[in-house]
């Protein structure tokens, strides 16, 4: 496995609609566990394959929460692997929490989106799936699928708002660059 590089804005590929995934192969796994590993490293909780610079319609989440009622004797993490997904329904009921991203480390701010969301998906190992998710889950996947379609959690912001962010990151990455 390896640790990929995470773009960060304002990378124009972040902005870019990613293509779905027609067949789950040895190549698609690589990038799977490829992302998996570079979020842990981040750490994240969710990472979406064009912030890697890939464009193709992949995301791997692990919010780091397990059923209230699982034993206590499995420790450790439980990843989600979501190829192709997408939202087959949302409750008309909004939540807001305060979302961050690895592509603008540092960066947080409220963002409402429907508090409970079915997505559907293909798992790692091509099985088609759904899940229904609310909390931190659906704000999760909401904020994930939507940079399969180059939108950044600061495109539901003021443009006032946004602006800033841009302007701020534009800065830093010249000042990087000189
Ligand atoms: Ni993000």
């Amino acid at each position: 496995m390896a640790i990929l590089d995470i773009l960060t804005i304002p990378d124009k590929l972040l902005k870019e609609p990613s293509k779905p995934i027609e067949q789950v192969d040895d190549d698609v796994q690589k990038l799977l566990d490829n992302m998996l590993e570079t979020m842990y490293d981040a750490p994240g909780i969710g990472l979406a394959a064009p912030q890697v610079g890939i464009l193709r319609r992949i995301v791997t989440i692990d919010i780091g929460e397990r059923e209230e009622d699982s034993m206590q004797d499995k420790p450790g993490k439980e990843p989600f692997f979501m190829i192709n997904p997408e939202i087959i329904w949302t409750s008309g009921e909004p939540s807001v929490y305060q979302e961050g991203c690895l592509s603008i480390p540092n960066y947080y701010a409220d963002v409402e989106r429907p508090a409970e969301i079915i997505v559907e998906y293909i798992d790692r190992a091509g099985k088609k799936c759904e899940l229904k998710a609310d909390g931190l889950m659906a704000t999760c996947v909401q904020h994930e699928i939507d940079h399969l379609d180059g939108i950044l959690f600061i495109d539901h912001l003021s443009k006032l708002k946004r602006d800033r962010v841009i302007k701020k990151f534009t800065k830093l990455k010249k000042a990087q660059t000189l």
